[in-house]
């Protein structure tokens, strides 16, 4: 249990004694610490439902927890806050029963849950590109939260592979390869060699796209090629997609294992396919799936509806699925087969009506009962220095392989600037080069909310100073020295004592706050809180190391404490860096 947990629990229970909801009771971190460490807004509330003095109601209140041996001082603010200062001596207490505890003070999940998270998502034929670098980075830390919360977690990256940019891959080929083997629908046996590199996908790509816009000849035989494509009577097709597949696949993972980032299932839109027939004919018989123009639509409008809602399209003219028919047979497969009770889409704004289709059309065709929840964890746009969309000075998309490289060049330099790591083995070296550069990259993202646009800003992102990820790795860094030297020095932690001066009293609460801030990233899907939280706790033990000489102090139980500090706050920085997927390492 949190301190906080327990304060408000301790005042849930003074409201309840003074006949009010002891819901209100709820107690925070106080707004202004210069005033107070905690505060209960609860008063004012309670005064609107019976209708007495908000101010009366908190003296109250005030009055009752000052009666409290762990409450040092109650008073009342305002029209009706309470502001709490807790005792030294509860302040050492809990702090030395959080850090013993493994979740450090974090109230893991009393009923966990199926956690699928949907993140990351890179298309077959075309490199993963910073429009994919936020889904990754913000749905990873999410997925690491919401395991360490308790909950039962499934990653899927749900790779696109299956709709139209198949139907235009092939297509394309066709055209400029006629004589490929694999576009025989009737050979035993097709080559085990890809006829394709993932540099050639990626120029045909784009071509192929372009084209199908102007040209609607040949966009109608990408369409038709997607169609047969996946009716699946044609295995030169379908050998030649499982070798595009593979060539994309193999560069995806590879940026993913740079980004340290991993999957439970490696699914794609392919992997429903099975799954798709017999859920558009339940749809049809249900009259959720209705004829419209020749195509089969799902109508997805709700009586109290702002806006017109174009329906969701199961089924083109020609035949094909789309985009949404795997997504909604996604659904299907992942409430029925893996028991997901909330399922996270962490997937680019510009993709909101897609969800709120896919969602409504779930819910229309019982895909999803109502005690399956679907969220889309939008995000903006990582923009570049002229804040527009990032790309290239050629206005190219940039790949991600080129990001990594950037930002780890980046951290090299900064490196060698503040002569750090100088002197170890090169391979070390680069190492740290690389941890510090995608340590800069995934907090230079998840230190926004992740609602608003941003810069990327090369610069600021691998700077060792302000809010940045080599900055929380350097604080990180230094108090593994300190114990090193501690244990050279044969100097043990032992255990918390109450706080004597100014600066434990703050570094204690704001470790204490660990539970809170991880709490308020999980249930607003924010990673940011628990990033903002990291710095704070960085702030904090710098303020405490000036002050507090750990080494040199000669009272025992003292040194004692404060190394126990040291150490609790290592715990607490690697554990918030740990669920925003950085690494720190062992020095620097
Ligand atoms: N492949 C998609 C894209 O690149 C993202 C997939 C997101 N997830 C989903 N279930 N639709 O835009």
């Amino acid at each position: 249990m949190s301190l906080l947990t327990h304060l408000t629990d301790l005042t849930g229970r003074v409201f309840a004694e003074l006949g009010l909801e002891p819901a209100h009771g709820v107690v925070v971190r106080s707004q202004r610490p210069d005033l107070a460490q905690f505060q209960c807004n609860g008063a004012m509330t309670a005064a609107r439902e019976t209708g007495r003095p908000a101010a009366e109601l908190a003296e109250a209140v005030a009055g009752r927890l000052r009666e409290h041996p762990e409450i040092v001082s109650a008073t009342t603010a305002g029209p009706g806050f309470v502001n709490i200062d807790v005792a030294d001596d509860a302040l050492g207490l809990w702090s030395e029963r959080s850090r013993a505890d493994p979740h450090l003070g974090f109230d893991a999940a009393t009923t966990p849950m199926t956690v699928v998270v949907d993140y990351a998502g890179p298309n077959v034929a075309k490199a993963m590109h910073v429009g994919h670098l936020r889904a990754t980075i913000i749905g990873d830390s999410l997925a690491r939260q919401f395991a360490f919360a308790g909950h039962k977690v499934i990653r899927d990256p749900h790779f696109g592979d299956w709709g139209f940019q198949m139907g235009l891959l092939i297509a394309a080929l066709a055209e400029e390869r006629p004589d490929l083997p694999f576009l025989r629908p009737d050979l035993e046996t097709y080559p085990a060699e890809s006829p394709v590199t993932l540099e050639d996908l990626q120029r045909i790509y784009p071509e192929a796209s372009e084209r199908a816009r102007s040209d609607e000849e040949f966009a109608q035989r990408a369409r038709e090629v997607t169609v047969v494509l996946q009716q699946g009577d044609h295995p030169g097709y379908r050998a030649l997609w499982r070798h595009m597949k593979r060539v994309s696949e193999g560069s995806q993972r590879a940026d993913f294992a740079a980004l340290g980032v991993n999957f439970d299932l490696w699914y794609g839109e392919s992997d429903v396919h099975d799954r798709i027939d017999s859920m558009v004919e339940r749809l049809k018989t249900q009259g959720v799936a209705v004829e419209s123009e020749g195509a089969l639509v799902v109508d997805v409008g709700l009586p109290d509806d702002k806006r017109e809602w174009p329906p969701l399209i199961l089924e083109s003219r020609t035949g094909g699925y789309l985009y949404s028919t795997t997504d909604l047979a996604t659904i299907d497969m992942r409430v029925s087969e893996l028991g997901a009770e909330l399922i996270l889409y962490v997937v680019d704004r510009r993709q909101s009506d897609h969800f709120t289709q896919v969602f409504r059309a779930a819910r229309k065709g019982g895909i999803a009962p109502p005690e399956v929840r679907l969220e889309h964890i939008e995000f903006g746009t990582m923009n570049g220095p002229d804040g527009k969309p990032f790309k290239t000075r050629a206005g190219g998309v940039v790949s991600l392989g080129d990001v990594i490289r950037l930002i780890t060049g980046a951290a090299r330099s900064r490196l060698d600037e503040a002569h750090l790591a100088e002197e170890y083995p090169d391979p070390e070296r680069q190492s740290i080069a690389t941890q510090v550069g995608i340590a800069a990259l995934k907090f230079g993202d998840l230190i926004n909310n992740r609602s608003s646009d941003y810069v990327f800003d090369l610069d600021r992102f691998s700077s060792f100073e302000g809010k940045t990820g080599p900055y929380l790795q350097y604080a990180a860094v230094r108090i593994k020295s300190i114990l090193r030297l501690a244990a050279e020095r044969q100097i043990p932690a032992g255990a918390i004592a109450a706080p004597m001066l100014e600066v434990e009293r703050d570094l204690m609460l704001a470790l204490l706050g660990f539970g809170e801030a991880l709490q308020r990233s999980l249930d607003l899907r924010a990673p940011n809180h628990l990033a903002d939280y990291a710095f704070g706790v960085a702030g904090e033990f710098n303020r405490f190391y000036d002050e507090c000489h750990i080494l040199s102090e000669e009272d025992p139980t003292r040194r004692g404490s404060w190394m126990a500090l040291a150490v609790w706050t290592l715990g607490t920085l690697e554990r918030a860096l740990q669920l925003l997927g950085i690494e720190v390492p062992e020095r620097m």
